[in-house]
């Protein structure tokens, strides 16, 4: 897809479809309401007085020009109230219209959405030109691999927008590519989680960390079972028993501020099919399980990402990897088991195996020196029971270290909500034989969880995203579509982009 900037008059550019926003409370028109309006004898003003509904969000409606201008078609994007309108908004409205541009079999587009500026001072052209940007290709994403008659849309080949200062115009062109960088990182994010399960196995998953690391000149280390035995990651090796598939750990180093000894760690839930193990899980919606990797796998699109944006900060990306499957060999319920720390841990269940995998993850990470942690993680269906699939939960013993996940998932509109970490529910994760057991039962079951965790982060400033409600979407919506959402990607960016401007925690 082409991204063109033009200082030419969009009545006369050769684009298929203007995209000219209606808002309900229509005081904010654009500059060239008028004389669209005027060229098409007046239609675009009546059709809003006799269908007022065309202006609430997301209801669109294409008039076809008939010659009276160069683009063929105006389509009407209701853009719902001003004065509600966010960035986050503006992503979405741009999914949902390109969708239907491509829908109708057009190829490029301009969208009139620079009088968005006047609304609201966060609302500068180069944040609308990444939001548009950023929608197009996150709503238009297709997962056709093993479609042996792939679906494929026609797909968009130009955008165009306005500019009018050359200055303006290279601020403009930078937030694109930051915008095309971005979004593509989480489509491949999509991608590595739609997947079948059969297919990306930890060996894929490592693979493609190893393509990453040639590809953006990342130091990479893959760690197998020997190597997993030798640094005593015996949580990691106990969940990984029970199955056929070799684990792996993935450890991928960005060093863009070499001169700092600050290291942040992304760290990433990796568990590439979680049966339940032992503690089997029901086999119905079990195929769902196939994403339990989505926070390695966003960890991953992070650093694809951070690897063509070299922000000035240094990243370690470690992804614990493995199934969780019942054999002859596998982890029991009952069992006591012992971790990298050196803490005991009595498995109460085999399905609470992701805070086991992560626990190796967060001490290993702890060892290689970070200054502080992050972890995105498909952890917990009570997290779904909590906040549904709107917004991720958070936990964190760290106070502004909340602050800036809270301000850049802010920026980014991927919602998150933080959860306690009460003294009172640690109570409930105490083992009568081990130091810790591994589920605390169902209530507050994200809480615990997050406990569980916390008690290997020790004293490291320390983030957990529980991403189970967000990691998937059963239906399109807004730039999302049906499967995988890639959700993670794009705030852990903006938080390394962040932290490459503000040290100190
Ligand atoms: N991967 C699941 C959590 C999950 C559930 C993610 C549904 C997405 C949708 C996790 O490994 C798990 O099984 N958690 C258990 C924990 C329980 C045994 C304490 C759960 O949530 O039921
Ligand atoms: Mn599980
Ligand atoms: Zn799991």
């Amino acid at each position: 897809m082409q991204i063109t900037f033009t200082q030419d008059s969009c009545l006369t550019i050769p684009c298929d479809v203007l995209i000219l926003p209606i808002f309900e409370d229509e005081t904010i028109l654009h500059p060239f309401f008028s004389e669209i309006d005027e060229l098409l004898n007046g239609h675009v003003s009546s059709i809003i007085k006799r269908a007022p509904d065309c202006s609430s969000f997301g209801h669109l409606l294409p008039l076809y020009t008939l010659g009276k201008m160069t683009p063929q078609v105006v389509l009407l994007a209701g853009s719902g109230k001003a004065k509600e309108l966010t960035l986050d908004k503006i992503r979405s409205l741009s999914a949902i219209v390109m969708r239907k541009i491509v829908d109708l079999h057009y190829h490029s587009a301009m969208p009139l959405f620079f009088s968005f500026e006047k609304i609201n001072s966060e609302f500068r052209l180069e944040k609308i030109v990444q939001a548009v940007i950023e929608g197009t290709i996150l709503g238009t994403y297709e997962f056709n691999y093993y479609k042996t008659e792939p679906q494929k849309l026609v797909s968009l080949t130009t955008i165009y927008f306005a500019y009018s200062d050359a200055l303006q115009h290279e601020t403009l062109l930078q937030s694109a590519n930051k915008a095309v960088i971005i979004a593509n990182a989480v489509n491949n994010t999509r991608n590595l989680v739609n997947h079948p399960p059969q297919y990306m196995t930890p060996s894929r998953m490592a693979q493609y960390a190893e393509h990453l690391a040639a590809q953006y000149h990342f130091d990479s280390q893959i760690l197998d079972q020997d190597q997993m035995k030798a640094e005593q990651m015996h949580a990691l090796l106990a969940v990984a028993r029970g199955s056929s598939e070799p684990p792996k750990m993935i450890i991928l180093t960005y060093k863009g501020d070499p001169d700092s000894s600050e290291l942040t760690a992304l760290i990433g839930k990796g568990i590439t099919f979680d049966s339940g193990g032992i503690s089997i899980k029901p086999s119905e919606n079990m195929c769902e399980m196939k994403d339990d990797m989505a926070g390695g796998a966003a960890v991953l699109g992070a650093m694809e990402a951070i690897g063509q944006l070299r922000p000035k900060t240094n990243v370690i990306a470690v992804i614990p990897c493995t199934e969780n499957m019942p054999s002859g060999n596998a982890l029991k319920p009952g069992d006591v088991i012992s971790s990298q720390k050196g803490s005991t841990i009595e498995i109460i269940s085999t399905d609470a195996e992701g805070r086991l995998i992560l626990a190796d993850a967060v001490n290993h990470a702890i060892k290689l020196g970070v200054t502080r942690i992050i972890d995105v993680a498909t952890l917990t269906g009570a997290c779904i029971t909590a906040l549904g699939n709107v917004a991720s939960g958070v936990l964190t013993n760290n106070e502004a270290w909340w602050e800036m996940l809270k301000s850049a998932s802010l920026s980014t509109g991927e919602k998150m909500w933080r959860l306690p970490l009460f003294e009172e529910y640690k109570e409930q994760i105490k083992s009568d034989i081990a130091d810790l057991k591994n589920t605390g039962g169902r209530p507050a079951g994200t809480i615990t969880a997050g406990l569980f965790i916390a008690h290997f982060a020790a004293n490291t400033p320390w983030l957990h995203i529980d991403i189970a409600g967000t990691a998937n979407s059963d239906k399109e919506n807004g730039y999302n579509v049906k499967g995988a959402s890639g959700v993670g990607v794009r705030t852990l960016v903006e938080l390394i982009q962040r932290l490459a401007h503000v040290h100190g925690i």
